[in-house]
C-alpha cells in the first residue's frame, strides 16, 4: 500500500479582494507518495504555487483558509521550527529571489549556520555535496557569475544540506533552457533515487518532464481534475480539450496512430522517443503502406509503379525499419 508523507484535507482557501474574495481551492485534497516524484501542472493562476506554499509552515499564505495540511501526521503550521526548515525544502521560481549570501559556498553554508550547526558538520556537508555534484570549480565563485541552472543548483544544495525528506520545487526551470532543464530534471531523478527524497515539482508546461516522474496531477481552476501515474494519464488526458495539449508529443502520436492499429493500442504508453520507436515497429508494415498510399494519392503518376520494384519505397520511413533484436 503506497505510504503518504504529506497530505492535504479538505482545504479552502481565498483572498479577500477590494469589495469581494477569490475562492482558489473550494476542498482541495492530495496525498503525496512518500519517495515519489509527483509534478503538479495547470495553467498560470490556477493555484500551484498557493498548494505547495500550504505545505512550508514559514509559507502558509495569509487570507482565509480552512482544512489541514499535515506532514508526518502533524499539522504543517504546528511543526516545530528545525523540522519545518530542515525536513521540507522550498525552491523558489526566480533562483534571484532564494539567494542572499555573495559566494556559492556561503550561500550553502548559510542554512547551516542559520540553525547553529557546528563548522566542521557545515565543512563536512559542503564537501559531500561538492563531490556530489562536482562543484568545486564554482565554491569560490561569486553567485552573480553563475548561468541560471548553476544558480538553481546551488538553490538546491543550500536546501539539500540541511537533508531535506520532502522538497517542494515552484517551477524550478521556467528559466532555464532545455539542456539545463533535462539536467536539473536528472539531478532530481538521482536524488529521489539515491536518497529516498519526496519531490513535488510544480510546472505550467510538461511536455519533457513525463518519463522522470512517477506522478503527473493536473489542476484546474484550483481543483485537480487527474491525479494518475504519466502513462494513465497520457491515456485518459488524451479526451481533454485543455489537458492533451499538456502531453508529451510521443504520447499524443500513440494516441491518435491507436486509433486506427487497435495492437498500438493495447500496448504501453510511450513516454520517450526511444519507447514511442519499439511500439512504431510493431505497425511497421502498416505504416510502410499508409506511406505509399499517401504518395501515390499526392502523385498519381506513381500509382501505376509496381510498388516491390519501386526504390523510392525503401527510403519512405525508413526511420521505421524494423532493427535485428538486441
Ligand atoms: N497573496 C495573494 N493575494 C491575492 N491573490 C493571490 C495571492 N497569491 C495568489 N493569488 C491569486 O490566487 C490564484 C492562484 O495563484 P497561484 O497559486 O500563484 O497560481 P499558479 O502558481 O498556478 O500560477 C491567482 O488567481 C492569483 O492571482
Ligand atoms: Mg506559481
Amino acid at each position: 500500500m503506497t505510504q503518504h508523507i504529506c497530505k492535504l484535507n479538505q482545504i479552502q482557501k481565498s483572498y479577500p479582494l477590494q469589495d469581494d474574495v477569490q475562492h482558489i481551492f473550494s476542498d482541495l485534497t492530495h496525498e503525496l507518495p512518500l519517495d515519489g516524484i509527483t509534478v503538479l501542472v495547470g495553467k498560470s493562476g490556477c493555484g500551484k504555487t498557493t498548494l505547495l506554499s500550504n505545505l512550508k509552515k514559514e509559507l502558509i499564505p495569509n487570507g482565509l483558509r480552512s482544512g489541514i495540511a499535515r506532514y508526518n501526521g502533524i499539522g504543517i503550521s504546528q511543526l516545530d521550527d528545525e523540522t519545518s526548515a530542515c525536513d521540507i525544502g522550498y525552491l523558489f521560481q526566480n533562483p534571484d529571489s532564494q539567494i542572499v549570501t555573495d559566494t556559492v559556498i556561503q550561500e550553502i553554508a548559510f542554512p547551516l549556520e542559520n540553525i547553529g550547526v557546528s563548522s566542521e558538520e557545515i565543512r563536512n556537508r559542503i564537501s559531500e555535496l561538492a563531490a556530489f555534484f562536482g562543484l568545486n570549480d564554482i565554491l569560490h565563485k561569486n553567485v552573480n557569475e553563475l548561468s541560471g541552472g548553476q544558480k538553481q543548483l546551488v538553490n538546491l544544495c543550500s536546501l539539500l544540506v540541511l537533508r531535506p525528506k520532502v522538497l517542494l520545487l515552484d517551477e524550478p526551470m521556467s528559466q532555464l533552457d532545455p539542456i539545463a532543464s533535462y539536467d536539473f530534471l536528472s539531478i532530481l531523478r538521482r536524488l529521489n533515487e539515491e536518497f529516498s527524497i519526496t519531490i513535488l515539482i510544480s510546472e505550467h508546461k510538461s511536455d519533457n518532464i513525463f518519463s522522470f516522474v512517477d506522478k503527473v496531477v493536473f489542476m484546474e481552476n484550483g481543483r485537480i481534475k487527474y491525479d494518475k501515474n504519466p502513462r494513465e494519464v497520457s491515456k485518459t488526458a488524451f479526451e481533454d480539450d485543455v489537458f492533451k495539449h499538456y502531453l508529451p508529443q510521443v504520447a499524443k502520436i500513440h494516441n491518435l496512430l491507436g486509433a486506427r492499429h487497435s495492437q498500438l493500442s493495447k500496448m504501453e504508453m510511450p513516454l520517450s522517443i526511444r519507447e514511442a520507436r519499439r511500439s512504431l515497429n510493431t505497425i511497421h508494415d502498416d505504416l510502410i503502406k499508409i506511406s505509399e498510399d499517401g504518395e501515390k494519392n499526392q502523385n498519381p503518376d506513381l500509382a501505376h509503379v509496381d510498388s516491390d520494384n519501386n526504390s523510392h519505397k525503401k527510403s519512405i520511413f525508413s526511420r521505421y525499419k524494423k532493427k535485428p533484436s538486441i
